[in-house]
């Protein structure tokens, strides 16, 4: 039996007229329309559907993280889904061009209807914030309320048990403490970096000896090696590391650092190209949310100046303390820092190196 395909026309599949029909201005409502208030509106509810479609991609990628297992075709599913977010976050940085062809004059025309309407009250960027991993402890606070204060009832409910629930920066974190390569049969990822490092530092400092320096100069150069051997101790040692991270200094454990190290060390192997990828794609991530902070508060300083925020906060000075303390994977793209050069990268031993390139070459 054929089934009847229904017809679906663009304007309900889209539900367009409730859509279209969603603009109100207030200043219309009072008498004196402010022409300016309707792209007001229209960006904020594109904002809304965007960080709808970011939710929508971020907690599929946490149900992955989920399972027991996270395999390559779902690190393939991950990676796709984290450069869309990325892409619609370049939009999303984009759109303030649009809003900002409105001048702080015209704004004026408006704002006073919108007290206390704010930005804090956006549920859906605060569920975001939230899933990706800024719990209420890292947050700059403002004023005495809690940032959770602004919602009711189920709305309330909802960010509460996301403050409770695992986020994405908890799950990868997992991730990388069970991904198994730091200590591969014979191995030892840590001490064989170490050796190398020790190795590369003691070439430097030789090779300073032997240049043609003042003592000064020489004396100088040397101490800065020293000062970064005592660096690369410190972020080796487990004990230094915890110590780091109760002091607030750090976040990520020391074994999710050192496999996420390993990672970027050894991406050339194929089968961690897409944890690579995925890694790169998080402080992508956190550096497109924090150049739109950057962004909007640049515009709210051409918009408001000094003036405070509808919602309460000091404006611009609460918005500028976000923009460096709202990052959440800092510490992956501080691994930078303990690059090293391939020429000084330990070498794999040849059974290693067979399974992480998938014996392709056999
Ligand atoms: C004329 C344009 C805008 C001005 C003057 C403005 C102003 C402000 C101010 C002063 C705050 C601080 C909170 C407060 O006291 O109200 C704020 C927060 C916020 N605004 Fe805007 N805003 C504008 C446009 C936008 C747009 C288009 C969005 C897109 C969704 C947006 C999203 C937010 C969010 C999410 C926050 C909370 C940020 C946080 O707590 O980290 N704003 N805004």
């Amino acid at each position: 039996m054929s089934e009847k395909i229904s017809s679906v026309h663009y304007i309900n599949y889209l539900d367009l007229d409730k859509i279209l029909e969603s603009q109100h201005p207030i200043s219309k409502e009072k008498g004196v329309e402010a022409h300016e208030e309707m792209l007001f509106i229209i960006i904020h509810q594109t904002y809304e559907l965007w960080f709808k479609q970011i939710l929508h991609e971020v907690k599929s990628i946490i149900n992955l993280f989920k399972e027991d297992k996270v395999d390559e075709s779902s690190m393939g599913v991950i990676v796709g889904r984290m450069d869309r977010v990325n892409k619609i976050m370049t939009t999303l940085v984009g759109q303030l061009d649009i809003l900002e062809t409105m001048t702080s004059l015209d704004f004026l025309d408006f704002r006073h209807y919108l007290s206390p309407a704010s930005g804090f009250q956006s549920h859906q960027f605060r569920k975001l914030e939230v899933t990706l991993g800024l719990k209420i402890k890292k947050r700059h606070q403002f004023g005495g309320c809690p940032y959770h204060s602004q919602f009711e009832g189920e709305k309330k409910e909802e960010i509460l048990d996301l403050e409770e629930n695992q986020s994405l920066f908890t799950l990868v974190e997992k991730w990388l403490e069970r991904i198994p390569f730091l200590n591969m049969d014979a191995f030892d990822f840590t001490t064989k970096y170490e050796q190398a490092v020790n190795q590369m530092l003691d070439k430097e400092i030789k090779g300073i000896t032997e240049a043609n320096l003042t003592d000064s100069d020489r004396e100088i150069r040397i101490r800065m090696i020293e000062e970064n051997k005592k660096y690369f101790e410190r972020v080796l040692s487990e004990k230094q590391h915890n110590k780091a991270m109760e002091e607030g200094e750090t976040s990520l454990s020391y074994k999710a650092t050192m496999s996420s190290l390993l990672i970027n060390l050894y991406r050339d192997e194929p089968i961690l190209h897409l944890p690579y990828q995925f890694l790169r794609s998080l402080v992508e991530l956190d550096h497109k949310i924090s150049t739109w902070r950057f962004r909007h508060v640049q515009m709210v300083e051409k918009m408001l100046g000094k003036k405070i925020g509808t919602g309460g906060s000091s404006g611009q000075g609460y918005l500028k303390e976000t923009v460096d303390k709202h990052k959440l994977f800092t510490d992956l793209a501080n691994i930078s820092t303990l690059m090293i050069s391939r020429s000084y990268l330990p070498e794999l031993p040849k059974n290693i190196k067979d399974t992480l390139g998938f014996n392709y070459t056999k």
